[in-house]
């Protein structure tokens, strides 16, 4: 089974196959609006689609360094890139459909809402905070900033994962089970990162070489 995976990996097909995966949730939400059934508030339920799917996006990014290692399967880093700029792609429609429908492209109201509502404030920091990541995500970049400030930079993934959570804890209202459910995951694999940056130092020169592929 392993074997199999690990072929499927490098074939040629991988990363179209995974792309149209990845576009599925938009498919399903295009689908949905075709068929008219957005429910009766169509902005607030893309809103918590695409907040979900950033969210999840975000996740699942962050499972890719510690499933490589946990199934050896070190060509899974050939996806990450892709996932996390799929992240970015559903936090954009997120925020545009906020910005758009919701504020009516007025930046002094979205301003004022982000001031004012700390559930806005902190998802718009988790948004803001993902745009040098997506912008510099190429190997260009990595060249430009070298390996380890690179690395660094990207780190910056799992803020902004928290702040999703906590965006996410903060505007429910009272069955915070799914949130937390989020923010345990996060956790898990925060500390997962922690725990082999501490017990397992790496030497410099591996550690500093990135791979985006
Ligand atoms: C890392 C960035 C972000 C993540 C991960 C994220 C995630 C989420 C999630 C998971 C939800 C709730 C979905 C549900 O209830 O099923 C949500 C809702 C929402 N988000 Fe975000 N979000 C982010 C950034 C932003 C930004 C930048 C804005 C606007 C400035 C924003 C505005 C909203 C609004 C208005 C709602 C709906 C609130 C409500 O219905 O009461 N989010 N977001």
């Amino acid at each position: 089974m392993r074997e199999f995976l690990r072929q499927a990996l490098v074939n040629k097909w991988s990363k179209p196959t995974v792309f149209l995966i990845c576009l599925l949730p938009l498919v399903c939400l295009g689908w949905r609006a075709y068929q008219g059934q957005l429910t009766a508030n169509p902005v607030e339920y893309v809103q918590h689609f695409t907040g979900d799917w950033t969210l999840r996006f975000l996740l699942i990014t962050l499972s890719v360094t510690p499933l490589r290692r946990m199934l050896s399967m070190p060509d899974l880093v050939r996806l990450r890139r892709m996932l996390g700029l799929f992240a970015f792609f559903y936090v954009c429609l997120h925020f545009l459909t906020y910005i758009g429908p919701d504020q009516a492209f007025s930046l002094p109201g979205m301003w004022k809402d982000v001031a004012k509502r700390p559930f806005i404030t902190v998802g718009f920091l988790g948004f803001v905070l993902l745009i040098p990541l997506a912008v510099t995500s190429t190997k260009a970049w990595i060249r430009r900033l070298g390996g380890k400030r690179w690395q660094a930079l990207h780190r910056l993934i799992y803020v902004a994962a928290l702040c999703g959570v906590v965006h996410y804890y903060w505007l429910v209202k009272s069955d915070h089970r799914l949130p937390l459910m989020y923010g345990a995951i996060l956790a898990v694999l925060l500390l997962y990162r922690l725990g082999n940056s501490l017990l397992k130092p790496r030497p410099s020169s591996v550690a500093a070489v990135p791979t985006v592929r």
